[in-house]
Order: structure tokens, then sequence, then C-alpha cells
């Protein structure tokens, strides 16, 4: 077994067909074939079995696959620790849910730049799921979520407050009234991310408590693509504050005074249990357990982080 060959079967379960991995790695569809018949022939097992026109993991395909994933982030990580150890430049490998992405993070980033600039810092992000798929592989040293862990193996901590609050467009009638109710918030149309988000599954949770049920919905892929159909009067949506503190100072977004809101959360730092977080990754856990974190927030939000709460 060679990290080559278990490269390119991580890619075929990704993927989900040789051609898709080929071209996924830029080799020819061959190149995949044989790596995958050499794995087999020395495990004595079948790993890929035909479905349709395409193939899927057999069960012992698929425990290959998730130890071959493990394998490759912990070479990956010992890698870097020797590097690190030896003085060359650390590396930072972060996975974030796209609004701690875009909201959250930068700010921070640039307090662990300044203390660390020789570390190369890379942040992957995407939805809750590709998230933690990056962490368990170890792919990420670390993962930033808006939920606590709840997958066995994985550990958390809540570094920072995270306030949810129902916008609308600012000449919306519900935000000229001192209370929006429950009947009102289902005639609603409510503008939510794509499934796999986790502010999509809080607006979820948070309809179904108020007893809101099969509300009309409008889904919408980003955080910038639900604020713009807010702005133009589309609907409605439930956002941390941290996204629309901006819009809120400047009146392009407005607050509807709803009960149960703000809905009062944290953002999370994640990381593998039973694994020590060590070099950069540690510098950067202390510095969002530290008050520098939640400050370079309020400071890069300038005035509008009294929209935070
Ligand atoms: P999202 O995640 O940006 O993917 O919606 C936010 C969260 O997990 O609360």
């Amino acid at each position: 077994m060679t990290f080559g060959q278990l490269r390119t079967f991580v890619e075929v379960a990704r993927a989900g067909s040789i051609r898709g991995a080929a071209a996924g790695l830029i080799v020819t569809e061959p190149t995949v074939s044989a790596a995958v018949s050499a794995l087999q022939r020395e495990l004595g097992v079948a790993l890929l079995e035909r479905e349709g026109r395409g193939v899927r993991l057999t069960p012992a395909g698929r425990e290959l696959a998730r130890y071959a994933a493990e394998i490759l982030g912990l070479a990956d990580t010992a890698a870097r620790r020797v590097r690190e150890t030896a003085g060359m430049a650390g590396r930072l490998h972060l996975a974030a849910v796209t609004t701690a992405g875009e909201y959250v993070l930068p700010p921070i980033l640039k307090v662990f730049r300044v203390a660390n600039p020789e570390v190369q810092v890379r942040m992957e992000v995407g939805n809750r799921a590709t998230t933690l798929e990056l962490l368990l592989a170890r792919e990420a040293d670390l993962a930033i979520g808006g939920r606590p862990p709840k997958n066995a193996g994985v550990a958390g901590e809540a570094f920072l407050d995270n306030h949810l609050v129902v916008v609308a467009a600012p000449g919306h009638p519900l935000a000229r009234g001192t209370s929006v109710d429950r009947e009102l918030l289902g005639r609603e149309t409510w503008l939510m991310r794509e499934s796999g988000s986790g502010t999509r599954q809080t607006t979820e949770e948070f309809l179904a408590a108020l007893g809101v049920e099969s509300p009309s919905v409008m889904t919408l892929g980003s955080n910038g693509a639900v604020k713009q159909a807010a702005a133009a009067g589309l609907g409605v949506t439930l956002l941390s504050t941290h996204a629309v503190a901006a819009e809120l100072a400047t009146g392009t977004l407005a607050r509807l005074p709803v009960r149960g809101a703000p809905l009062v959360r944290s953002w999370y730092v994640l990381y593998l249990s039973g694994v020590t977080v060590t070099g950069s990754a540690l510098g950067f856990l202390e510095l969002l357990r530290s008050p520098d974190a939640a400050r370079a927030v309020d400071d890069w939000l300038g005035p509008s982080r009294e929209y935070l709460a």
C-alpha cells in the first residue's frame, strides 16, 4: 500500500467513479484503475463493485476509504510537525462554516498573522458537513462552526457569542410594529440558505419551535444572496448578527421585533478528541480562547458592533 494508491482510492470514494477520480487527480483512467487493482490484489478483497454504468464502494472499500483519509491526514500532520520542530515555517489549516469564514474569522486571522507572519494559513469555507469531514479526515487542524460538537470523536469549545435575528427590507410592514407574533411570521416568505447550512437548520428549528408549519421558503445559496434578496423585499430571514451588523448599521436591512429573537448561540472551535492540538493550530486555539479574539471582531465591526446583540 502506497500513499499514492491510498490518495487515489480516497479520490475514487469522493468522486464516486474512476473517471471522476482521474479528472480530479489529473491522471488517466487506467492509472486510477491500476492503483485500485493493486490495492485489491494486496488486500485480497474487492473494494469496488459495479453499479449501473459506474462503480460503488463495497463495505470493505468504505472501510479502506475511511482509514486511507485518516492515514493521509496523519502523514500530513507528521510532516508539518517535523518541519515546525526543525524551525521551518508552520502551517495552519482551518475549516469554517460559511458565516464564520466570512464574518468572524477574518479579523481574528489578522491578529494571528501579525503575531505569526511566517505561518502559512489555509482556510476552507463550506457547509457544516464538509467542515466536519475535513476535520475528521485530518485535513483541517481545527474547524469553526455554529453548533456544539455532536460527532463521536469531536470535541469543542464555545469562543464567541453568536446572536441570530430576523431581518427584512427597511420598508417591511413588520419592521414598523412593536412585536411580531407567530401568525404574522407564518405568512412571510422565509429566505433560507442551502441545505447543509447551520443557519438553515437553526431557522427550521426556530420556526418549528414557534409552531410555524410549512412556511413559504425561498432557498438561496449564500449569505450575500440571502441578504440582497431580503433587502430587495423578497422575504424575511434569520441570520447571525455578525453577518448583518453592517447592513443594520447602514439601514439596508431592518431587524424585526420578533418574540424569541435574538437567538443566543455561540461560535465553536472544534478539534478531534484524543488528538493533541500542537504547533500553529495550538497558537490559533489559544488566540480563540483569549479575549483578543472577541476584541478583534468588535474592532473590525467598528460602530456597527452595537448591532451584534
Ligand atoms: P452556515 O453555518 O454559515 O453554514 O449556515 C452557520 C452555523 O453553523 O451556525
